[in-house]
């Protein structure tokens, strides 16, 4: 709403201030008129983690955290999932509308010309131990590829960011397939582009010696549907990070390879793989509810559940469940399944759960079902990285384009000493009379 206004008074000068108010928000910077003198720096926000503050307007993807809704530009989650492919995803998302045949068929022949990785970056591959992370490795060869793109660093130019769009794309699944396949010690496989987008991954990761690989449609299908459901989810901290990095100006390698660094972290896209470390941990149903009361008195968090932002059912986490028993008809049922239900039931109707609202969240079922699949736990946020590359460079090319954007530079609240004099070394540790402010 237009003309709201936030009515403030400042009683240290009795001044009132009328801070407009746009979609329920203050800008930060129009505190700052609110002095007690000219020689007052204004006042501030502090908001560590940003728990309530706008760093950007987005036009990209809509989340309600109480009603559990997930939109990407608009169209409901569970409709995109049910009804479109991962790359018709992607450019939604990355261009705002569905694209139509003839710009999908144009946009899946682009990232499909660029899967292939240059030799040196194979070579650069091989160069990590056996026991490498794959996380780790997908992160540095990622900002490798900088080093073969330079002409990346070229931002602000709109048909350089596309073809880096297409180049990031097209070759992470080709990276992921590479770590997975160095942790195994098998030889690379080569892309092959007559298959799908998540069929050729399947390919690079699992084909052996046939000539040619054929992926089982309900698990190709089924990873495609992860990959939807992982494509953005507006400001976290990996997509915060892409902007943040990318406010500099730096290549879209580097700014992909920091906010991958982001997500392999086990309070985001890490948690996946915890999941399964904790069901392992957790051995038998009849051992769940000790572990809960563990987890309650303070000894770690129950993973896979709670969000920042959700809190209720994490609307992927839905579809997640729904997915994993297509592919459980392929595979059979991980017997870690029955843990996790039941991990879900007890926790849904415990007290210390209710009351903070913690939900299952995308990472609770994924895990379980990529376990199915046949993927190792370590791959996982691998697995997670490639679909949100695309909401990382949705993320970066509208920061790019918004006009209020500058290089991302918070303030913070000095808490420090005040101005001292240097002390020699010979009369350090002796105690001063110097303190804090
Ligand atoms: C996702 C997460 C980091 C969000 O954290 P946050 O928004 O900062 O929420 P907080 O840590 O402030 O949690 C609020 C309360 O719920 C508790 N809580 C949050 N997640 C919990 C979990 N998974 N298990 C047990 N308790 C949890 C906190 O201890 C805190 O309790 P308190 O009020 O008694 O101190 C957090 O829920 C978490 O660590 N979950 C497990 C990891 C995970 O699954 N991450 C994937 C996210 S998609």
């Amino acid at each position: 709403m237009e003309n709201e206004f936030l009515n403030i008074v400042d009683k240290r000068t009795n001044a009132a201030y009328d801070v407009p108010l746009n979609q329920g928000t203050i800008r930060a910077m129009d505190l700052r008129k609110i002095k007690t003198g000219p020689e007052d720096f204004g006042v501030m926000t502090y908001d560590p983690a940003f728990m309530n503050t706008a760093s950007c307007k987005s036009a990209i993807t809509f989340i309600d955290g109480d009603k559990g809704i997930l939109r990407y530009r608009g169209y409901p989650i569970e409709q995109l999932a049910e009804r479109c492919s991962f790359l018709e995803v992607a450019y939604l998302v990355l261009f705002g509308e569905l694209p139509t045949e003839a710009e999908l068929k144009g946009w899946v022949d682009n990232i499909t010309h660029h899967t292939m990785l240059h030799e040196t970056t194979k070579k650069f591959l091989e160069g990590f131990r056996f026991n490498a992370h794959p996380m780790g490795m997908f992160i540095s060869t990622v900002a490798a590829l900088s080093t073969v793109y330079p002409e990346a660093r070229n931002v602000l130019d709109p048909e350089t960011r596309k073809l880096q769009i297409y180049r990031l794309i097209g070759k992470v699944p080709t990276i992921a397939a590479y770590t997975y396949r160095h942790s195994l010690g098998f030889p690379y496989v080569y892309p092959d582009n007559e298959l799908s987008y998540t069929e050729n991954f399947m390919n690079m990761l699992w084909k052996m010696v046939e000539p040619k690989y054929r992926a089982n449609p309900v698990l190709a299908r089924a990873l495609d549907i992860l990959f939807i459901l992982h494509a953005d989810h507006e400001q976290n901290c990996s997509a915060n990070v892409m902007r943040a990095v990318g406010s500099s100006q730096a290549d879209p390698f580097v700014a992909t390879a920091a906010a991958a660094a982001a997500l392999s972290g086990p309070l985001h896209g890490g948690a996946n793989e915890e999941v399964l470390k904790m069901l392992d941990e957790i051995g038998t149903k009849d051992r769940i509810p000790a572990y809960i009361e563990h987890v309650k008195a303070g000894h770690g968090k129950l993973m896979g559940f709670g969000h920042r932002i959700y809190k209720n059912y994490d609307p992927r986490a839905r579809i997640i469940k729904w997915a994993a028993d297509q592919v459980f008809e392929v595979t059979g049922r991980n017997p870690k399944l029955e843990i996790a239900l039941e991990l879900e039931r007890i926790a849904l109707e415990d007290e210390y759960f209710i009351k903070r609202k913690l939900y299952p969240n995308v990472d609770f079922y994924s895990g379980i079902m990529y376990q199915a699949m046949g993927f190792k736990p370590e791959i996982f946020t691998v697995l997670f990285a490639i679909p949100r590359t695309v909401g990382w460079l949705a993320q970066w090319q509208e920061m790019l384009e918004d006009q209020e954007q500058k290089i991302a530079r918070p303030r913070q609240i000095y808490t420090g000493y005040e101005a001292r004099d240097f002390i020699p070394m010979e009369k350090r540790g002796v105690k001063t009379t110097s303190v804090t402010s």
